[in-house]
């Protein structure tokens, strides 16, 4: 436990040390600033996230650290080690978002190209001290503000958290370009009893809904909101919030379709539900969702609003599904 702490806080100065560096060089680089006040963004927000920008010097780090060749800069992710035992810096020419874990330590990095570019994003390769599956990009930086709007807006990228801060939304979270994982819910919940998933309005965004909805099962309790909000085909919430104002995103907020419902809605349109086989099969695919669940008034709605659907008595779906009584923790 004693070592552990120590690990994470001698990764997290050298995190630190570059993230010194990163933040100051954005000061001076006008690309970067052009781009980041292009897209809405204020000096403010970006200092409020300690935004940076890794300049295009292939040991730029070196200007910060005495000695470039510390294995410790290789794992924390700052440093490649080339086949050939050349070093050079991971992050070049991109805007750094430092990411912290729940404790403020800083863990990581997401670098975004300026423009295009391949790849978009360039994130900490995991480390000892960072997973992309566990941590949520802004948790920290939102805590207040989670407590005072009593729910947690979860999204799918960096950039949708800070333009949602930077337009008054100051309680959104990122999942870190990787599927939504129970640890992630676990973690959401502890921070609020109120969450709302809101993706990207494309195909992606949608199939990244439905596996927060299975990661969300086992954790269901009758006293949380979980909620899912459903943004056009072309948006994500930073250009939604952009387009639609404040007030076109709270209303979005409002109206987000409830886990229930999204679930039910989503196993109905699977199905040829004006079929007796199309019924089954429905049955059959809503089977394993609610033996994930814990038994509580919210599996029982669930349960009952699916015998309706699929035209059995709760009874009989009773005795399809199998379900223990686990109770909900
Ligand atoms: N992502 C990533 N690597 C990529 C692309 C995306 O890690 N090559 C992750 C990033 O965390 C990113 C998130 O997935 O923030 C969402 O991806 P996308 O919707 O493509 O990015 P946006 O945040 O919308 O980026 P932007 O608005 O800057 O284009
Ligand atoms: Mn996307
Ligand atoms: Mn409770
Ligand atoms: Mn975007
Ligand atoms: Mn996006």
């Amino acid at each position: 436990r004693a070592k552990r702490e120590a690990e994470i806080s001698r990764h997290s100065q050298a995190l630190e040390t570059a993230n010194t560096l990163y933040r100051q060089q954005l000061r001076t680089a006008t690309a970067a600033v052009s781009y980041l006040k292009g897209r809405g963004l204020s000096g403010e927000v970006a200092a409020r996230f300690g935004m940076g920008w890794a300049s295009g010097d292939r040991q730029g780090l070196s200007q910060v650290f005495p000695t470039y060749d510390d294995p410790l800069l290789v794992e924390a992710g700052l440093v490649i080690l080339s086949e050939d035992g050349r070093r050079y810096d991971r992050f070049r020419e991109r805007i750094m978002f430092p990411i912290r874990n729940g404790r403020g330590h800083l863990i990581g990095f997401g670098g975004r190209i300026v423009g295009k570019g391949e790849p978009k994003y360039l994130n900490s390769p995991e480390t000892p001290i960072f997973s992309k599956g566990t941590e949520l990009y802004g948790l920290w930086e939102a805590k207040q503000a989670i407590r005072s709007a009593g729910q947690v807006v979860v999204v799918e990228g960096y950039m949708d958290v800070v333009a949602l801060a930077q337009m008054g939304v100051e309680h959104a979270v990122a999942t870190l370009g990787t599927a939504t994982t129970p640890v992630h819910i676990q973690k959401l919940l502890r921070a609020s009893d109120n969450v709302v998933f809101a993706f990207d309005g494309d195909k992606a965004g949608r199939k990244a809904a439905w596996r927060a909805l299975e990661a969300c099962l086992p954790l269901l309790r009758d006293d949380v909101s979980l909620r899912f909000l459903f943004l056009p085909d072309d948006h994500d919430p930073d250009s939604f919030i952009r387009e639609f104002g404040l007030e076109g995103f709270r209303a979005a907020l409002r109206d987000a379709t409830a886990l229930s419902q999204f679930m039910l809605g989503e196993l109905a349109e699977r199905h040829r539900m004006d079929e007796a086989e199309g019924r089954a099969r429905c049955v059959h695919d809503a089977k394993p969702l609610l033996q994930a669940m814990p038994a509580g008034a919210i599996r029982l709605q669930i349960q009952r609003e699916l015998a309706t659907l699929t035209r059995l008595t709760p009874e009989e779906l009773g005795q399809l599904l199998q379900l223990q009584d686990v109770p909900s923790g």
